[in-house]
C-alpha cells in the first residue's frame, strides 16, 4: 500500500478510473476490429454475498470496458477470481483453481489473470501467490474493487504482478454500477465490515471495520430496483443490527427496515446477518408489523453453552438468545428460524455438544448451516491450545446434524396439505417445474408455466419430502 494512493479522495479515484475504462474500451474496440471478435472475460466468485456483490461491480466495469462475458474459462482474455477464506477448504479450492489456469497462458500470452477478495487481505497469501503462482497478473483486496480498471491497465504494461491491497478500513464508495444477476431478487448492501472479532473469524481482518451506507442512498437504490422489476430485496451486512451507528446522523436498523418496508411495490424484504447480541425487539416488532417483511429470521447461535459463547467472544448468553427466540415466536406469525453452528471449536466438550443439541430441540430450527471449525491464521482461536482432533470434530458434527435433520424433516412433513404463498423464482426446462420460496424462505417445487416467474402464487403442499416440498397451484 502506498501512502500516495491513500490520500487520493474517492471521488477523484472514481474519475481516474472512469477515464481508464474509456481508454481500455477504445483499445478493445481496436482489438475487435483487428481480430473480428470481442475480448472475453470469465469471473468466478467464492464466498458470501459480500463477494457476490463485489463481483457484480467488477462485472459491470469490465463490461463497460468492452469485454464480453464467457462461461468457458479457456476462451477468456481476462480471468477474475474473487476469493473467500472463511474456512480452510474455501482457500484450498481457490489455490486449486488458480493452478488450473496456468497452462492457459501458454496458449494466450495476453491473457490477464486477476485474483481478488478476502484471501488477498492476508499478507501470507499474497506472498504465496507472488512466489508460487507467477502466472497471476493482478492481486487486489476487498477495499480496491473500485480501482480495478487502473490495476488492469497497469497489468497490460507491467511485467511483474500488480498488487494493491489496502488494509485500511476503506470508506463507503458510492456511485459504482453493479451488474445484477437476478432482477427479481436483489441484494442490497447496507453496511460493510465487522467490529465483532468473534475469536474464530477472519472476516473483521478481511473486510475492515464496520461502516454503514447512508439511509437515503439505500432507499434510492431500492426504489430504483423496484422500478426495474425487483420484487424482493435482501439487506446485507455482517451484523445488520448494528446498522447506522457510524453515520454522522445515526439511524437504527429497525428505522431503516421500516422505511424499506414502506417502499411502494416492494413485495418482500429479507435481511442478514443478525447478531443475537444486537437484534433488538424493535426489529422483531417491524417484522411482525409489515406483511412484506419476511418472517424468516437467520440468527446464528454458533454454540449452545455459555462457556463456548464466551470463548468465541459472542457477547450473549444461551439464556438471552432463547429469550429473543421466545419473543420472536410469540410476536411473528409463521416465523421460520435458521442458524449457523460451529462444531469443534477449541476446548469444546461432549457436554457442550449435548447443550447444543438441547438448544436445537428447544428452538426447533427450520434450517441450519453447520460448519466444522477451521483454524484461521491471525485469529485468537488459532492460538488456543485445546484444539479438537479432526476425527472427533467429525463424529460430533454428525451427531449434531442428526438432531437437526430430525426436526427439519418433521417440520417439512407437517406441511402436508397446507396452502402457502410463494414468489416464483425460476423454471427448470428439464422437468417443466417451477421453483419458488415462501415468505419463510422454504423452497417449493411445482408444475406450471414459465410465465409465472416473478408472480406470487398459492400452492398446496401435496408431497412434502425430507428436505424439499412439492405442491400444486390452487386458486384462492
Ligand atoms: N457475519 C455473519 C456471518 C459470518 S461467516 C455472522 O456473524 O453470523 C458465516 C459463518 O461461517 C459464521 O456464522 C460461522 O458459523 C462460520 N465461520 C466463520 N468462521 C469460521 C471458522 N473459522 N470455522 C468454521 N466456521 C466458521
Ligand atoms: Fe465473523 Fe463474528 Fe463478524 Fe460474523 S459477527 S463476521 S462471525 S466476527
Ligand atoms: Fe468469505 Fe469474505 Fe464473505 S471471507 S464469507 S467472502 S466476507
Amino acid at each position: 500500500m502506498s501512502k500516495r494512493e491513500l490520500v487520493i479522495p474517492s471521488n477523484d479515484l472514481l474519475a481516474i478510473n472512469e477515464n481508464v475504462i474509456e481508454e481500455i474500451r477504445i483499445e478493445n474496440e481496436g482489438f475487435e476490429k483487428q481480430y473480428g471478435r470481442k475480448k472475453k472475460f470469465f469471473i468466478i466468485t467464492y464466498g458470501c454475498q459480500m463477494n457476490e456483490h463485489d463481483s457484480e461491480k467488477l462485472r459491470a466495469s469490465v463490461e463497460r470496458m468492452g469485454y464480453q462475458l464467457t462461461f468457458v474459462y479457456e476462451d477468456a482474455d481476462l480471468i477474475i477470481v474473487n476469493t473467500c477464506c472463511v474456512r480452510e477448504n474455501a482457500e484450498l479450492k481457490v489455490y486449486g483453481k488458480i493452478g488450473t489456469f496456468k497452462p492457459l497462458k501458454q496458449k494466450n500470452p495476453n491473457l490477464i489473470i486477476a485474483i481478488c477478495g478476502c484471501m488477498m487481505q492476508q499478507q501470507h497469501v499474497v506472498e504465496e501467490i507472488k512466489k508460487k503462482y507467477r502466472h497471476v497478473d493482478v492481486v487486489f483486496g476487498t477495499h480496491n474493487v473500485h480501482n480495478f480498471p487502473s490495476l488492469l491497465k497497469d497489468a497490460y504494461t507491467q511485467k511483474n504482478t500488480v498488487v494493491q491491497v489496502w488494509d485500511i478500513d476503506g470508506e463507503v464508495i458510492e456511485g459504482l454500477d453493479s451488474h445484477r444477476k437476478y432482477e427479481l431478487k436483489a441484494y442490497v448492501n447496507i453496511m460493510y465490515g465487522c467490529n465483532n472479532f468473534c475469536t474464530y473469524c477472519i472476516v473483521p481482518y478481511t473486510r475492515g471495520r464496520e461502516r454503514s451506507r447512508e439511509k437515503e442512498v439505500i432507499l434510492a437504490e431500492i426504489r430504483d430496483l423496484v422500478k426495474n422489476g425487483t420484487k424482493e430485496v435482501t439487506l446485507l451486512g455482517q451484523n445488520v443490527n448494528s446498522y447506522g451507528k457510524t453515520l454522522s446522523q445515526p439511524v437504527s436498523f429497525d428505522e431503516l427496515l421500516e422505511e424499506v418496508a414502506q417502499v411502494e411495490g416492494l413485495k418482500r424484504i429479507k435481511f442478514m446477518t443478525s447478531h443475537p447480541k444486537d437484534l433488538s425487539r424493535h426489529v422483531l416488532d417491524v417484522m411482525a408489523k409489515y406483511d412484506n417483511v419476511s418472517s424468516y429470521l437467520h440468527l446464528p447461535v454458533q454454540a449452545g453453552s455459555n462457556a463456548l459463547l464466551k470463548a468465541m467472544n459472542r457477547n450473549y448468553t444461551r439464556e438471552s438468545y432463547m429469550e429473543t427466540i421466545r419473543y420472536a415466536k410469540e410476536h411473528i406469525p409463521n416465523l421460520t428460524i435458521s442458524t449457523d453452528l460451529i462444531i469443534g471449536f477449541p476446548g469444546e466438550t461432549e457436554e457442550d455438544i449435548e447443550m447444543l443439541i438441547d438448544l436445537i430441540k428447544e428452538v426447533r430450527y427450520d434450517s441450519a448451516f453447520t460448519f466444522i471449525y477451521s483454524q484461521r491464521k491471525g485469529t485468537p482461536a488459532d492460538e488456543m491450545e485445546n484444539q479438537i482432533p479432526e476425527d472427533i470434530k467429525h463424529v460430533r458434527f454428525n451427531k449434531v446434524l442428526e438432531a437437526l435433520n430430525e426436526i427439519i424433516i418433521e417440520k417439512n412433513l407437517q406441511l402436508k396439505d397446507e396452502v402457502v404463498e410463494i414468489l416464483v423464482e425460476n423454471y427448470s426446462e428439464k422437468d417443466q417445474t417451477l421453483m419458488g420460496r415462501t415468505d419463510g424462505n422454504r423452497t417449493v417445487h411445482f408444475k406450471g408455466d414459465e410465465s409465472l416467474i416473478g408472480e406470487f402464487v398459492s400452492i398446496k403442499i401435496t408431497e412434502p419430502k425430507k428436505f424439499s416440498l412439492y405442491g400444486e397451484i390452487v386458486e384462492v
